[in-house]
């Protein structure tokens, strides 16, 4: 199978844990695309969906489903979103697509992070994947050097993009992250950094991994 085949094993799998009725968090990227499709397929009724980008809102609305605010929700059962790596406690790094920030407040909302993902994206230590960071624009260089500093990490800003929230992404390659709830932690402190692409505080509870064999469900609580 390859890497589009496992991300619609994995996005079908996704169904067995979308509460009907409920409102639903909803990410972002080539997995959740397929989920989504997966989802409006599939029947399911939600009261709604909370989005983390523009990319998934629309492809929520063009397939008939209510788009709410986050700010006019309490509570999410269930976020469903894909992540660039992920290690065997549930730990993310996340932000390819470049919406981490809006990933990570609807995260928050949610009792419950599902990731769907194909199995390349399973890795013992995170940091291979250059680490996303969203950072007010005027604090770029300085948050780079930061990194270069601290973790001895390099630091490029993404080429073309601007996020959906007008700031810059830096792309940091070179780090080792054996503490990603410290290293996330520290990040979070640095003026002019909006987000860091490590999800530990806000980890997976559940991971279906696409694999040759099939569906594996890891399980992380
Ligand atoms: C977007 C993300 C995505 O979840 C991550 O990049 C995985 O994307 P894909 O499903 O396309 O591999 O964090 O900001």
């Amino acid at each position: 199978m390859d890497a589009a085949q496992l991300k619609q094993l994995v996005a079908q799998a996704a169904l067995a844990h979308v509460p009907a009725g409920a409102i639903l968090g909803v990410g972002t990227g080539s997995t959740v695309d397929c989920f989504i499709d997966a989802l409006a397929e599939s029947g399911i009724a939600l009261a709604g969906t909370v989005s983390s980008s523009e990319r998934s809102t629309a492809r929520l609305r063009a397939r008939g489903y209510a788009v709410l605010e986050a700010s006019a929700v309490e509570r999410l059962p269930l976020y469903i979103d894909g992540a660039d790596e992920i290690d065997y406690d549930g730990y993310m790094i996340k932000g390819g697509g470049a919406a981490l920030t809006r990933e990570k407040i609807v995260a928050d909302l949610a009792e419950r992070f599902v990731c769907i993902a194909d199995e390349s994206k399973l890795v013992d230590v995170l940091g291979a994947y250059p680490l996303p960071v969203e950072v007010i624009p005027m604090a770029a260089a300085q948050v780079a050097r930061c990194f270069a500093r601290a973790y001895g990490g390099r630091a490029a800003v993404r080429a073309g993009v601007v996020t959906d929230n007008g700031n810059l992404i830096l792309d940091v390659e070179g780090l080792r992250i054996g503490d990603p709830l410290g290293m996330e932690t520290e990040v979070n402190q640095w003026p002019g950094v909006v987000t860091v692409g490590i999800f530990a505080r806000h980890r997976a509870r559940v991971c279906l991994l696409g694999t040759a064999q099939g569906v594996r469900t890891m399980r992380f609580d």
